[in-house]
């Protein structure tokens, strides 16, 4: 099937989206593809974390070859094009962009984008958004999550995914044309917690400082007492609240 110029499955029932991807880059149908699946039995998050797939919900997976993007400035465009999709469906809803690539709507994640690379040269990018209903637990006790059913928005994932794919195509497209500087404007347009403080969880300790930016090669630059620092992984919590991680 073709959607939005991209070649598309769609499955019934997969592990993960991102592994169904991976093993079609073995011999691409496509230059770009997208795998998606109305049931994921094994999603994956970011930092080693899982991902809970409830039915309903969206979860694909698109499949760039790495020279099609540059793998810095992907969360960008990716992230941008779930935020502007959201606004599309709901233009008066308060939706944000929180680094490196989460969409919050009222402050809380409705969605999360995990980047693999894959042996044969091909990124794959994959997206879960809480359309149906958002994840409960105690391990949502840290942040809140929300689902656009939460907010009354009435969508299915399908209608989204194309939605999405048009927003991503315009967005890649201007990525390609005036480069980062304009996708990092508007990401930053629509950035939560600009100049704010904020808590952000490394792999072994937690730094904090002020949210000062995004720098040429998407790391967030963190302004502290006596310096300014860059932060290429981690997990932002904004100070304000202490929420949205
Ligand atoms: C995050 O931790 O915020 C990223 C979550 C990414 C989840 C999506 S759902 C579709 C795709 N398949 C996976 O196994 N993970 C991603």
């Amino acid at each position: 099937m073709q959607v939005e110029d991209w070649y598309w499955q769609d499955l019934e029932k997969v592990g993960s989206t991102n592994d169904a991807a991976a093993m079609l880059c073995a011999a691409p149908p496509a230059a770009k593809f997208v795998v998606s699946a109305a049931c994921q039995t094994a999603g994956r998050g970011r930092r080693g974390r899982s991902w809970q797939s409830l039915a309903g919900n969206l979860f694909m997976s698109l499949a760039l070859p790495e020279a099609a993007a540059n793998l810095n400035h992907l969360p960008f465009v990716l992230s941008l094009a779930l935020l502007e999709s959201i606004k599309d469906l709901a233009p008066d809803l308060e939706v944000g962009l929180k680094w490196p690539n989460d969409v919050l709507v009222r402050g809380a994640k409705i969605s999360g984008i995990l980047l693999e690379k894959t042996a044969n040269a091909y990124i794959i990018a994959g997206i879960g958004v809480n359309i149906a209903a958002a994840p409960q637990g105690k391990d949502f006790a840290d942040y809140p999550v929300i689902s656009l059913a939460d907010c009354n928005v009435v969508t299915d994932r399908l209608a989204f995914l194309r939605l999405y794919l048009q927003r991503l195509n315009a967005d890649l497209e201007r990525l390609n044309f005036l480069g980062f500087e304009d996708t990092r404007r508007r990401w930053l347009e629509n950035a939560c917690a600009k100049g704010e403080k904020i808590k952000v969880n490394l792999e072994r300790r937690t730094i904090e400082g002020v949210f000062a930016g995004i720098a040429e090669d998407g790391a967030l630059v963190l302004q502290q007492e006596h310096e300014s620092r860059l932060v290429y992984a981690g997990d932002v919590f904004i100070k304000r609240n202490e929420e949205n991680g």
